[in-house]
């Protein structure tokens, strides 16, 4: 496939593994660029930026193609002086490209291009999107209301956005949110994208560090399988509506404190249950994209399968007219 996003990259597919809390590490992210899409590295995945280079390095001991470091920029996840550090490692390792997300990351534009760094700024806005093309981005993800993790509370869908956005803007635009086959492929490249970033679909494969248990959730649940927690923080995440979603829901409801709801949604309780299998027991990020996956396989599998599918909905398509 030959897109402005492949082309950036010198890579086969125009599909992103994205931004993964916890599971963006090299044993991952590397299948993915070795299968010929692009893997992200998580820098939440690592206690500070000294084991984050370490990995930056086995990264490249794994893959000789170019990868994707995600930073997120949410004030409670990373420190403003600590980022800097995270991007340093990066400039050091020659990493292709950053993906900032979360909050406004025109502080580091300057360094990261400055450095030789590709800039891709995942947002839910398409007013955000232009503005950072204008910054200097180089490419956006748009990421519509279906997104695991933070959409935005707006309620505007994959559809909608990714239309507006790669219409509006002049460089490489990615659709995030509810892809995760072949025909959903042809439709972001359809609305003017050019690649797709996944998360979900990602977490049914063979390769994904999470527990077989989490894997079956995926398969077994469906498009009405998630929920919309942590609005009383101002920090709304779609997660799959398991028991801890429910209590975090409850104790919403009831007012209880960001201090006692941490007892239910920290990132380390996650971590735990995605090791120990415990589906139940912690915040799984999910997107209804679920009702669409229905298998588990190797990531090699899945993106041969995807592209060969989306050109199939092409062909099937313009034989349409
Ligand atoms: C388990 C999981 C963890 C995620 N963690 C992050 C994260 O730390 N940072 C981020 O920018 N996006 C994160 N996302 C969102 C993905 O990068 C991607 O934008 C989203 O999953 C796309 O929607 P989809 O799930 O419908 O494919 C996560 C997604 C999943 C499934």
């Amino acid at each position: 496939m030959k897109t402005r996003f492949t082309d950036m990259f010198g890579i086969k597919y125009p599909i992103v593994q994205g931004g993964m809390q916890h599971l963006g590490v090299p044993e991952f992210a590397s299948v993915v660029c070795n299968a010929g899409g692009i893997g992200t590295l998580n820098i939440t995945c690592y206690a500070n930026p000294e084991e984050f280079h370490e990995a930056v390095k086995e990264m490249k001991r794994l893959t000789d193609k170019p990868f994707i470091v995600n930073i997120s920029l949410v004030p409670q996840l990373t420190k403003g002086e600590e980022i800097f550090r995270y991007i340093d490692v990066c400039i050091e390792e020659g990493v292709a490209a950053i993906e900032t997300a979360g909050a406004d990351p025109s502080e580091f534009i300057s360094h990261i291009k400055e450095n030789g760094i590709k800039l891709i700024h995942k947002t839910p806005s398409a007013k955000i999107a232009k503005r950072m093309e204008e910054k200097g981005a180089d490419a956006i993800t748009i990421a519509g209301y279906e997104v695991a993790g933070h959409p935005s509370t707006d309620g505007i869908g994959t559809m909608i956005l990714a239309n507006k956005v790669a219409s509006t803007c002049n460089i490489p635009v990615l659709a995030a949110g509810g892809i995760g086959d072949g025909k959903s492929l042809a439709a972001a490249l359809a609305l003017g994208c050019e690649g797709v970033v996944m998360g979900t679909r990602f977490v049914a494969t063979t390769e994904c560090p999470i527990s077989d248990n989490h894997k079956k959730w995926v398969v077994s649940h469906g498009e009405r399988d998630t929920v919309l927690i942590q609005k009383s923080i101002k920090n709304m995440a779609r997660v799959s509506n398991n028991m801890a979603a429910k209590l975090t829901l409850e104790m919403e409801d009831r007012g209880t404190t960001l201090q006692e709801l941490l007892n239910v949604i920290a990132g380390r309780i996650s971590r735990e249950c995605y090791k120990n299998g415990n589906v139940d027991g912690g915040i799984f990020a999910v997107g209804p994209v679920m009702g669409i996956i229905n298998d588990v396989k190797p990531v090699q599998q899945l993106m041969d399968e995807m592209v060969a599918e989306a050109e199939a909905a092409c062909g099937r398509v313009s034989r349409m007219f």
